[in-house]
């Protein structure tokens, strides 16, 4: 039985073939067991004669089992090893992440020049009463000023905002009478046909600050700091007379041309600036609607549409590009 079974032992195949051949010899109806079952009938003196003969049986069967096992899991392992091997010198697959729009970039940097300026950000609706868009900042009804900004009307007194400014007066009123010194970024809608330069919903960044004693000056200090940060430190900025009903005086604000620095291209029509916002001391009228007294406080105002801001920042030619997604204009942004 011994040899018997050391020979089919060293001709097995594989784990289940093992298992059969334990079971044959080892099981409990087993060709072994058997043979020890039938010890009942042996003599005395045969009984530990047979008893220790198939037991040596036993332990020399087992101890060949076991060592096919171990050699079997071994073969195993390696071969798991080997199918699952990771070439970890391989190039990985490069995902194709998204990136910041260069609009949401843009308006981001306008953002942070003037929260480091100890701005906060304040927000508003963008479908807005006529009160809040044109009556609170000095534009009455019939006011010829309401033609500039071509609107998109929902009822008579309900419309598209056509500025960030209805937001800045929200602010005035709910500030009771204290200091201000907010940015107002937003979309706003006006009635113009897309082209290169005109979009019907563009955005929009605004300012204000409240407080006694502001002045002119203060205003041009702060928009210079902030073009300088946007544009360079060799940027320079220069104020040129201009009208709104909601400030007075007003200007609007050229920057030194960043295509040519000041020297005259066809960027900036030979003008060596470029124009990229209106400003202004806050109207006493407007002051006065916001709940402040125009004889304790003072406050400028400034507003600049971030498309524009952003066409000059990345000598972009045409604002639709903004708006059309074309991922070969947009993934031109991603390390910038
Ligand atoms: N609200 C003006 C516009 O939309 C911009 C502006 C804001 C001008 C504040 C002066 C002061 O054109």
């Amino acid at each position: 039985l011994r040899v018997e079974a050391l020979q089919e032992l060293q001709q097995v195949g594989g784990p289940q073939q093992l298992n059969d051949l334990r079971v044959k010899y080892l099981g409990k109806k087993g060709a072994l067991t058997e043979i020890l079952r039938g010890m009942g009938s042996l003599s005395a003196e045969e009984r530990p004669v047979i008893g220790q003969v198939g037991n040596e049986v036993r332990a020399a069967i087992e101890e060949v089992i076991e060592a096919k096992q171990a050699a079997f899991q071994q073969a195993e392992t390696e071969n798991r090893l080997r199918e699952e091997t990771i070439d970890v010198t391989l190039p990985g697959k490069k995902l194709g992440a998204g990136s910041i729009h260069p609009l949401n970039k843009v308006a981001q940097e306008i953002e942070d020049a003037f929260i480091g300026m100890g701005y906060t950000i304040a927000e508003g609706p963008e479908v807005e009463s006529d009160f809040y868009n044109f009556e609170a900042l000095n534009l009455p009804k019939n006011h010829p000023a309401r033609d500039m900004q071509d609107s998109f009307y929902v009822t008579e007194d309900i419309l598209m905002r056509t500025h960030t400014s209805p937001v800045q007066v929200r602010t005035m009123k709910a500030t009771n009478g204290k200091p201000v010194k907010v940015i107002c970024p937003g979309k706003v809608y006006r009635r113009d046909d897309d082209d290169a330069t005109h979009s019907f919903q563009f955005n929009q960044i605004e300012g204000l600050v409240i407080g006694p004693n502001i002045r002119m000056s203060d205003l041009k200090g702060t928009l210079l700091q902030f073009v300088q940060q946007m544009f360079g430190k060799q940027a320079q900025i220069r104020l040129r007379p201009s009208f709104f009903p909601f400030t007075e005086p007003s200007a609007e604000v050229d920057v030194t041309c960043v295509q040519c620095g000041g020297h005259g291209c066809r960027m900036c029509k030979q003008t060596g600036w470029l124009e990229i916002l209106g400003c202004g001391m806050v109207h006493p009228r407007v002051l006065e609607m916001g709940g402040y007294d125009p004889n304790e406080v003072s406050g400028f105002a400034f507003g600049m549409g971030v498309e524009r801001i952003a066409l000059l920042k990345y000598g972009i030619d045409d604002i639709r590009h903004f708006y059309t997604n074309d991922l070969r204009f947009l993934s031109q942004f991603v390390r910038m």
